[in-house]
């Protein structure tokens, strides 16, 4: 049976707590079938709060004892909670509390469980009270003391947060160590570990001369692997210091990376847990992919230190406040790190193209939710792309609009409002326009702080007018958006939208706006669109201009830019702005895949456009990273977006066969592109090394399609070749990924080759079964081999990272391969939903989430897909997880609305 009841929380139902824990003693004896937890709390009621039973959460644990102030207590027990309803009347006293709970029993991977090597917890956001029972909401900060105990062969590693304090042996073979953390933190940055694991150490001295400890924890054989985390953690050390003067604050910060793990990473004070895939790495087993990932989670998790832990959210409502911020703080580290402006800029493209997948979708579908939601029924299911990358956006434009140290002043003055509390969006936005009077955010917060209140992704319209007579250019923009659940008529958003004016030879114009001085005029600017429409009128233009609007993607919205595809090429041949010259490629990629897979077109690849393209992929001095990103034709998932009614079968044939017409056309090109690319020297992770082993492996990739199709059997041979001896796992995934694509025969040899070499690495393996569920759908083959691999010995849906690899990789990225006319896609996903159901609710609503965009797709697979949802949603017994994704998706926008 599931404990609890599905309820709704409401944002505006907020309550400050009635009572706060200021410290907390805890006791571990850690066995995997029973782990004994006493907690000894110290407990203040709020003499301002009427007298109130005090109700501590609790979630499948068994009680031992309960006594307050040394004294039994009567107590009762309400939906797994402990409800006291006379606690002493002193404003503070103690309670003392022993419980067990069955770390071994926990597939869910929240509160206490046993991993490969030893014991791990996750607490966020409500896992704590699966450990003991607890205030468990991140506005009652304590300050925490910890005691370990366990069996020193089999857990030599005992690790709490803060400090170590004492260690020790004990009888029967058992050690104990006791931490303590002088940071008062909400109970979801809890953490232990106690497992056999061996430690990378480094000691740094940071600016004011203050020592440190770092240290990244994995299991025996891995440490070769650790090293690139460690300097990942060292550079983001060094950037928070230099960027916003943020300091380490402890003496001691851990890394430990575990194989079973629901997320990336969580950032549990001075005692991160990792998944593994975000910690090892090296040339042999990780891609350049995986290396940046490693240095932009492991940077994520440590600028928490400061945005999460040090101020952290009043309730889980505001968990944009801490993920959209530190998420912003990542992606501007990463850009840092990259080093010049067309690096960045590739950065940028990566990061709109991810919001783009995932969260717009989100926005235009039933799991709509504004940055700050209102309501929910698993607080789990809301770590979502609006909440992390959208959350991030909303803190950029602020960034925009206040400037690069307007920003930075902002942060300070939100640190000395709010270090040490729990607070809201509102306080973090009010903090920075106030650092800020005056300024663009200043003057309009109110409505600016619609972002966090309004679902949806608007849609800016642009359309110029140009007046020969008097050389005046009028641009009028205009905002609009769609109904979302709960959510019927929406306010104008605040939408800065940086632009710039070019002329048809593609030289950038000087831009002064009517009224304004000559000397005022630059060559970009920004415009703030706050009305549902508003026109500015340039002059002095000689001729008509193309316009380059929403540069560096100033804001999330969908632009409708009205532009021919002439004025599309001369933004892609000249624009100063890299994000904006990708995405005049994209457009006009975009525009022959929508035409062709609506009908209304040939899936024909014209002249202009291949010429374009080659234009791009032989350009002089365009790097090869940016190269490799224009050069790929927008994802089948992005095209579904744009079009009302979805036929994934005929998105995929069209798509298919475009890249088939580059493959061709662009024959020689690619061969030059392949043999100019090579990296010779020594492997290193970086941007340049990086974009050009992209564009290579692209240059394979179309090497071998357009030698499938001609019979060619010289590069699989090569790419077999490249298989065999690659250096590193980049170019050896690369190669062999070329040869699965393309169906080629060499790729069966190629894949058993790799399984048998990697065979003991867990990581690579996941990448031998994502290759395998991610390739192109032909005649059924890769649907069924997913079925099989089900089987396979190295299977398992217990470990989220092998259940990701084979199921995700199936049903988010290969919709050719699950959207069959057949319905047996679905009816495998519904199976896999409900069997993952069991065992772990957070990752089976991951996997159920596939299904949101179920309305669009064309018939006969809207009505299966509809049958299968319906089939989950029949189950007794589901989680409130799952349940409250495949309601919303049933939900019709009337009763979604009523049920807000
Ligand atoms: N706070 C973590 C992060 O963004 C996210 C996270 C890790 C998480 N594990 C989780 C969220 C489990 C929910 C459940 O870095
Ligand atoms: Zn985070």
């Amino acid at each position: 049976m599931r404990e609890g009841t599905a309820h709704l929380v409401r944002r505006e139902d907020y309550l400050a707590p009635a009572y706060r824990i200021r410290s907390v003693d805890l006791c571990f004896d850690l066995e995997p079938a029973k782990t004994l937890v006493s907690s000894r709390l110290q407990i203040e009621r709020d003499p301002q709060a009427a007298p109130q039973p005090l109700r501590l959460h609790g979630e499948g644990l068994t009680l031992l004892r309960v006594l307050a102030n040394g004294e039994s207590v009567s107590f009762r027990h309400e939906d797994g909670s402990l409800v006291i309803d006379h606690p002493p009347e002193d404003a503070s006293f103690t309670l003392e509390i022993r419980n067990s709970c069955c770390p071994e029993k926990n597939t869910e991977l929240s509160g206490l469980y046993t991993s490969a090597s030893g014991f791990f917890t996750q607490c966020e956001a409500e896992g704590f009270r699966r450990i003991t029972y607890f205030l468990d909401r991140p506005d009652v900060m304590a300050v925490y003391t910890v005691t370990l105990r366990a069996d020193k062969a089999k857990y030599p590693v005992l690790l709490s947060n803060g400090n170590l304090v004492e260690q020790g042996e004990l009888s029967g073979g058992r050690h104990y160590a006791k931490w303590h953390d002088p940071f008062p933190k909400p109970s979801y940055l809890f953490a232990l570990v106690a497992a056999d694991l061996v430690a990378r150490e480094q000691r740094i001295r940071t600016r004011n001369g203050q020592e440190h400890l770092l240290q990244v924890f994995v299991r025996r054989g891995d440490l070769d692997k650790t090293e690139h985390a460690m300097n990942s953690l060292i550079a983001s050390i060094v950037w928070d210091e230099t960027r916003f003067k943020l300091p380490l604050d402890l003496e001691r910060f851990m890394i430990v990376a575990v194989e079973d793990f629901n997320m990336g990473a969580m950032e549990n004070k001075g005692l991160n847990i990792f998944n593994t895939k975000f910690v090892l790495a090296s040339p042999a087993t990780a891609t350049d992919v995986d290396f940046f990932g490693i240095e932009s989670v492991v940077a994520h998790e440590y600028f928490h230190n400061w945005t999460g832990n040090r101020v952290t959210c009043r309730d889980w409502f505001q968990l944009s406040l801490k993920e959209g911020l530190t998420v912003f703080r990542d992606q501007e580290f990463s850009m840092d790190m990259s080093g010049g402006a067309s690096a960045r800029a590739v950065r940028r493209i990566e990061d709109v193209r991810q919001l783009r997948a995932s969260q717009f979708p989100e926005d235009a579908g039933p799991m709509a939710h504004p940055v700050r939601p209102d309501s929910y029924v698993a607080i789990d299911n809301f770590y979502t792309a609006t909440v992390y990358e959208k959350g991030a956006e909303v803190v950029r434009m602020m960034h925009t609009l206040v400037g690069r140290e307007g920003f930075a002043n902002g942060m300070t003055l939100y640190f000395q409002r709010h270090d040490g509390q729990a607070v809201t969006c509102d306080d973090f936005a009010q903090a920075i326009a106030d650092a800020n009077p005056g300024s663009a955010l200043a003057v309009r917060l109110d409505t600016f702080k619609r972002w966090y209140a309004q679902a949806g992704t608007p849609t800016v319209t642009a359309r110029g007018h140009y007046d020969p007579e008097t050389g005046r250019y009028t641009l009028t923009l205009q905002q609009r958006c769609a109904p979302s659940p709960g959510q019927p008529v929406k306010q104008p958003f605040v939408i800065p939208v940086a632009m710039g004016l070019l002329s048809h030879d593609g030289t950038p114009l000087q831009l002064q706006l009517e009224g304004e001085d000559a000397s005022a005029a630059s060559a970009e600017r920004v415009l703030v669109l706050e009305e549902a429409e508003q026109s500015w009128t340039f002059v002095n233009l000689g001729a008509v201009p193309v316009p380059s609007l929403l540069r560096g993607f100033s804001a999330p919205v969908i632009l409708d830019d009205g532009l021919s595809d002439a004025e599309r090429l001369v933004l892609l041949a000249h624009d100063t702005d890299a994000f904006n010259r990708w995405e005049a490629g994209q457009r006009l990629a975009l525009s022959r895949l929508c035409a062709a897979a609506s009908g209304q077109a040939p899936a024909h690849l014209d002249d202009a456009f291949i010429e374009a393209m080659r234009a791009v992929l032989r350009h002089p001095t365009l790097d090869a990273s940016f190269k490799e990103l224009a050069l790929q034709l927008p994802s089948e998932g992005y095209v579904a977006e744009q079009l009302a009614v979805v036929d994934p079968q005929r998105i995929h044939a069209v798509r298919e066969s475009m890249r088939a017409q580059l493959a061709q056309h662009l024959h020689a090109d690619w061969m030059w592109a392949w043999e100019h690319h090579q990296v010779r020297e020594g492997y290193q992770p970086t941007v340049a090394q990086a974009g050009r082993r992209a564009l290579a492996n692209l240059a394979l990739a179309m090497l071998c399609l357009h030698a499938q199709r001609s019979a060619d059997p010289v590069w699989p041979g090569r790419a077999y070749q490249r298989f065999k001896d690659a250096g590193n796992m980049t170019e050896r995934l690369g190669a062999l990924s070329a040869l699965v694509e393309s169906h080629a025969e060499l790729a069966e040899p190629a894949l058993a080759r790799f399984h048998e070499l990697f065979q003991g690495d867990a990581l690579v393996l996941d990448k031998w079964f994502a290759l395998q569920a991610r390739a192109p759908e032909h005649e059924g083959r890769v649907f069924a081999r997913v079925k099989a691999l089900l089987k396979h010995p190295d299977f398992s849906l217990r470990n989220p990272n092998r259940a990701r690899s084979l199921l995700f990789s199936l049903t988010m990225f290969n919709p050719a391969a699950f959207h069959r006319p057949d319905a047996a896609g679905y009816v495998f996903w519904a199976d896999r939903v409900m069997e993952i159901d069991a065992m772990n609710p957070q990752l089976a609503a991951r996997l159920a989430r596939v299904m949101d965009r179920w309305r669009k797709l064309a018939e006969p697979y809207r009505e299966a897909a509809r049958a299968a949802i319906q089939r989950v949603a029949a189950k007794p017994d589901l989680s409130n997880d799952v349940r409250e994704i495949v309601m919303r998706a049933l939900a019709d926008d009337a009763s979604a609305a009523a049920a807000e």
